[in-house]
């Protein structure tokens, strides 16, 4: 079997899901649960024995310890994390916690197993993290997309901590010869997406006739990938890649935020025509500090290496993903508890619209 760290969150929710519909390898599910771990993300898994979920903080090492030595994974996949900058912004320390002392919990922990597998399974063992382009740090207009040999630098405090995790993870392969590989991927969209995130944000918004808040002036670039197409490249990484490498992982689908914005209100115009035009709740906002310009992954290296491509485009993977919020209304309203309504307000306060 597999562990999947994180499997309750946006990404790895998806990823078990694509799994499971793919694989007969059952799945380790380990996640703290926190407010962006959702087991509704699971639901359609209920009946099948090939999904075991584990209530743990990757930071409680006793726990992991305990798990990795019942369940005798071949395999780790760790996307387990603190994942939203703004929140980042307001409380560094969790990030601190979780994504570098969990993640160094967890790679160490690994290393134990590891250390006590025979030779062959020793060998085919791996430990992938998946992490972010946002380590980067910030492009300019003109600037070469990210590749795997450019520089660290990373300019929010999330991007900080998942520098440091992919720093400690590489670690642990110089060191103490652990498989490990680390994978860079670029902005992620699709179904279960938490509603503070930029596109189920403003689907959820248009459809209540609130606001739409676009930072600063809306021309931040980011790459945006389906979230599927990222599951796949995981699975082809977990078979295929190789210890030690890391690979970046983008969707070559650059567009401006407001790009974004106003690709969602056109699909809402179409759908839910009596509220067009949608683009109109717009409202330019306080930017946010240290807001990164521009992300842009060359994923050359997967593609080549190990035939990887993006199978769904920006603008209809957008559209799967706004019809997925239309039929999973419920899903969100489960999803946005209390702690959700405050975190609006925290991070909304005093970013008065601006012409
Ligand atoms: P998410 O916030 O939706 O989910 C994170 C999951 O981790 C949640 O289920 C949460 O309960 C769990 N978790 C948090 N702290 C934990 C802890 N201490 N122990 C165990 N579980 C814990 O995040 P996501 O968007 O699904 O991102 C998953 C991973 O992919 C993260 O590592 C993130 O850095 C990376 N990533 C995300 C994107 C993106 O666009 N969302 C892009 C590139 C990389
Ligand atoms: P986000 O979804 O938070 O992802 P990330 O910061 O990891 O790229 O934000 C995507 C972009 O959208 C980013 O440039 C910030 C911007 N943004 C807004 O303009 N308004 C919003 O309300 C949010 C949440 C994000």
């Amino acid at each position: 079997m597999i562990l999947v760290t994180g499997g309750a969150g946006f990404i790895g929710s998806n990823f078990i899901l694509h799994w499971l519909a793919a694989e007969s390898e059952p799945v380790v599910n380990l996640d703290k649960l926190t407010y962006a771990g959702n087991l509704a993300n699971l639901a359609s898994l209920t009946e099948d024995p090939r999904h075991i979920f584990v209530r743990a903080d990757i930071g409680d090492r006793a726990r992991v310890a305990q798990v990795l030595a019942e369940q005798r994974p071949r395999a780790v996949i760790n996307f387990a994390a603190e994942s939203h900058v703004d929140r980042s912004i307001h409380g560094p320390a969790e990030f601190v916690q979780t994504n570098v002392v969990g993640t160094l919990n967890l790679l160490d922990e690994s290393r134990k197993h590891w250390s006590t597998l025979a030779a062959a399974e020793r060998s085919a063992f791996r430990f992938v993290h998946v992490s972010t382009d946002e380590v980067y740090g910030s492009l300019g207009a003109n600037d070469p997309a990210f590749v795997e040999s450019s520089a660290y630098a990373p300019n929010s405090p999330y991007a900080a901590s998942k520098a440091a995790s992919d720093h400690l993870v590489r670690a642990y392969h110089h060191t103490y010869g652990v498989p490990v590989i680390t994978t860079n991927c670029s902005n992620n969209y699709g179904p279960y997406q938490f509603p503070e995130k930029l596109i189920p944000l403003m689907i959820l918004n248009a459809l209540q006739q609130r606001p739409l808040p676009v930072y600063g002036d809306g021309l931040n670039v980011r790459d945006w990938l389906y979230v599927e197409d990222h599951c796949a490249a995981l699975r082809l990484i977990l078979a295929r890649g190789r210890p030690g490498q890391t690979y970046n992982v983008g969707g070559r689908s650059e567009r401006t935020n407001l790009e974004v914005v106003n690709a969602v209100c056109a699909i809402l115009d179409e759908v839910r025509p009596d509220h067009a035009p949608h683009a109109t709740l717009v409202q330019f906002v306080k930017d946010r500090p240290g807001h990164d310009r521009r992300y842009a992954i060359d994923a050359g290296k997967l593609e080549t290496e190990l035939g990887w491509t993006p199978q769904e485009g920006f603008e209809g993977g957008l559209r799967k993903t706004v019809g997925w919020y239309l039929d999973n209304i419920e899903w969100a309203q489960s999803v946005t508890s209390g702690d959700y309504r405050q975190w609006l307000a925290t991070n909304y306060a005093g970013r008065e619209a601006h012409p």
